[in-house]
């Protein structure tokens, strides 16, 4: 059964995009990363926010801009929405979290779904449906933006299982 990871680049204090959902912040950073091709092949589907489906890309302007991992990954993607949108080839829709999560584990087989999108992934984790989670940090302060996490709440105790990849336990 596939498990959902909430895989995301991070900002040295907690931030995954920057104000209005800027990722300009992140494209001087793009370059080759062990950890990331170590996950990309792990991956079988997404299950992606709305605001990041039509959102910023920071490989805009380059060869992988509008591509899952700049052009690295191809394959299955679910989108979490509330409005219509027009048909993408790959891209199915879904109008609630239950019925998207289950889309999108049915997808990935074996593989991981990765969560793209803070907001849902908040969802994930309150459902109690997020498995793991790997932060990709990057040398950089935002000061403001969109949160890893922007939640009120408990702590959530996580377990190490690689460097910055946790499981979550509760
Ligand atoms: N640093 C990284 O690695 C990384 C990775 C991915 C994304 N990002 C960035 O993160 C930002 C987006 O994150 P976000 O937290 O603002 O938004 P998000 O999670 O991408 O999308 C949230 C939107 O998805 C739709 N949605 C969410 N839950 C839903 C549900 N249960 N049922 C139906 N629709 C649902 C809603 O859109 P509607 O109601 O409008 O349909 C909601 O406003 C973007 O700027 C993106 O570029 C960064």
């Amino acid at each position: 059964m596939a498990k959902l990871l909430y895989a995301f680049s991070c900002s040295i204090d907690g931030f995954v995009a920057g104000p209005g959902g800027d990722m300009s912040w992140l494209t001087p950073h793009l370059a080759p990363d062990p950890a990331v091709d170590d996950l990309v092949p792990r991956i079988g589907a997404l299950l992606v926010g709305r605001r990041t489906f039509d959102g910023d890309d920071p490989h805009r302007g380059g060869p992988g801009e509008g591509k899952a991992f700049g052009g690295g990954w191809e394959g299955p993607q679910i989108v979490l929405t509330h409005r219509p949108a027009r048909p993408v080839p790959g891209v199915s829709f879904f109008g609630d979290l239950a019925s998207g999560v289950a889309a999108a584990k049915a997808a990935a087989g074996q593989k991981y779904v990765n969560v793209l999108g803070a907001d849902v992934a908040r969802q994930c984790l309150e459902a109690g449906v997020l498995d793991e989670v790997l932060a990709l940090p990057v040398p950089v302060f935002l000061g403001c933006g969109v949160r890893v996490f922007d939640r009120v709440g408990p702590p959530v105790r996580l377990e190490a299982v690689g460097p910055f990849w946790y499981r979550v336990v509760s």
